[in-house]
């Protein structure tokens, strides 16, 4: 079927070993006003799998190695440049100060370039576009030698996007917006992408002669098309075999769908790479992230940022990762950790939170309801039960015990403590920073420790303890308390 022609095409071209073509420029349109997404951002700074939307598009075009990128902005300018001076510091940016349409957007890109050569045109807001299929579609384009391509797609539901009416000869008599559409073109299930390629002199002798006459009153950049048509340059449809990477956002639905879809092709991609997610619709996993083989998965789980997963690992059930390293062999179970470091077989959680700066060297243990930040935990040391932990650093083999408070906060002030290799930190010990517990020392359970202590000491900071005997029996006399102490013998 002609669902499968760029794919049949480039395989066999792939064999011969064919350069690749190149394309002399690339225009993003990211001017619009994004109303549907009823939202204070921009529509392209929406985020997939921890890119935007525009970042998972650009990354998409980026090995093309276009000769240039032009990006056309408008409608909340300020925050989509400064995002572009980050994720691509070459683009160029033309201002659309009047959104009048994705021709006039096209218009104004083209206008200020000069030069020949083949143009690729994208909509900003198609994240799902492959490197592969924008390539496959700039070859055929080339090879073909046509003056003008239109990149379409079959979808289920065409609703809502431009649908493409072939003329006699298989080309594009015109694009006919859903708005535009009478009821038979409504039925058309063939699509516009809004992914085109045009031989730049051609663009520009018909694109100045669009006009706004149409339900939306604005300059389609689609009209191009019948404009070409009657002058005998055809614009060719190049049908495109995975509809799901053409898919366009403008509502938070249509966000949400197409993360789901990013979500797949990325857990797709670990699961063959060797990585086992034990449930994928519940895991979510961004672009950025790298995990090695034989890490696996459990669901409910989301790694992001930049966070890298060792081999072996254990991630989850209901674990949030976010720029983590978790080293070979280490699991983290229901925990939440950001900005951490976690060392080679060391055990996290369940109900662990590790803030930014925390370094858990390898074999050490944060256990439940235990809470760290800005603090290394030395090779072998646990934190087992709840404790919070801050500004800290610890030594090898040293154990925290349960309910210990590295009290790090002077209402003004953050101090640090240290612990040294082999300390035995007492039960519900308060820890007041800035102090310092040698090699081998212990805390005595329940002290409020405010003063160093030695290596090879043990810290008591608590007051004695003082028994009254009888006070039961005088003060609750009738009570039950009181009865019970008698039968075990206690005396007034
Ligand atoms: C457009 C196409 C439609 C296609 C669909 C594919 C037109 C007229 N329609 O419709 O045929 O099926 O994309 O996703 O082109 N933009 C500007 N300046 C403007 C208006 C829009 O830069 O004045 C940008 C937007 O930011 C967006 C892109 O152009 O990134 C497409 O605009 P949008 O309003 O989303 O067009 P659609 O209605 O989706
Ligand atoms: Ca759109």
């Amino acid at each position: 079927s002609s669902g499968s022609r760029i794919d049949t095409w480039w395989r066999s071209h792939q064999v011969k070993g064919v350069v690749m073509s190149k394309v002399e420029l690339v225009i993003v349109l990211a001017a619009g006003e994004g109303t549907r997404m009823k939202s204070k951002s921009a529509k392209v700074l929406h985020e997939i799998a921890g890119r935007t939307i525009i970042e998972n598009l650009l990354a998409a075009v980026k090995p093309l190695e276009a000769k240039n990128l032009t990006v056309v902005v408008g409608s909340h300018k300020d925050e989509v440049i400064e995002h572009l001076s980050k994720i691509a510091p070459k683009a160029k940016t033309v201002f659309q100060e009047k959104r009048n349409g994705t021709g006039g957007a096209a218009q104004l890109a083209l206008a200020s370039h000069k030069g020949d050569g083949t143009v690729l045109i994208l909509a900003g807001d198609t994240p799902l576009l492959t490197t592969q299929t924008l390539q496959e579609f700039i070859d055929l384009h080339a090879s073909q030698k046509n003056k003008a391509s239109v990149l379409t797609a079959l979808l289920p539901d065409p609703t809502g996007y431009g649908r493409i009416i072939r003329g006699d000869n298989g080309a594009i008599l015109k694009i006919v917006e859903e708005k535009d559409a009478a009821d038979s073109e409504k039925d058309i299930d063939e699509i516009n992408t809004g992914v085109y390629l045009f031989e730049s002199k051609v663009l520009s002798a018909v694109i100045s002669k669009i006009q706004s006459n149409n339900s939306q009153k604005e300059l389609y950049l689609t009209d191009v098309i019948s404009l070409l048509n009657d002058q005998k340059d055809f614009a060719h449809a190049i049908l495109s075999n995975d509809y799901t990477e053409t898919l366009g956002i403008n509502d938070r639905t249509q966000l949400a769908e197409c993360a789901a879809i990013m979500r797949d092709r990325i857990n797709n991609q670990h699961m063959l790479a060797g990585v086992s997610i034990i449930d994928p619709t519940t895991t979510w996993i961004d672009a950025g992230v790298k995990i090695e083989a034989d890490v696996v998965i459990y669901p409910s789980s989301s790694i992001s940022g930049e966070s890298v997963i060792k081999s072996g690992a254990i991630i989850g059930p209901r674990t949030t990762l976010v720029d983590c390293e978790v080293g070979s062999d280490a699991s983290v179970i229901e925990s939440f950790a950001t900005k951490s470091k976690i060392g080679a077989g060391a055990k996290v959680g369940p109900y662990t939170y590790l803030r930014k700066g925390t370094v858990l060297d390898s074999d050490s243990k944060a256990g439940a309801f235990v809470e760290i930040k800005n603090s290394t935990v030395g090779k072998g040391s646990k934190v087992a039960h709840l404790s919070y932990v801050g500004d800290a650093q610890i030594g090898q083999e040293s154990n925290i015990g349960a309910a210990t408070v590295f009290v790090n906060y002077d209402g003004e002030n953050k101090h640090q403590t240290k612990i040294g290799d082999q300390v035995r930190i007492g039960s519900d010990t308060m820890l007041v920073a800035p102090v310092t517990i040698g090699d081998g020392a212990y805390t005595a359970a329940g002290s409020v420790i405010n003063e160093d202590v030695p290596a090879g000491a043990i810290g008591i900071g608590r007051a004695r303890q003082v028994n009254i005997l009888g006070w039961v029996l005088k003060k609750r006399k009738d009570s039950k308390s009181a009865a019970a102490a008698k039968k075990a013998g206690a005396k007034e």
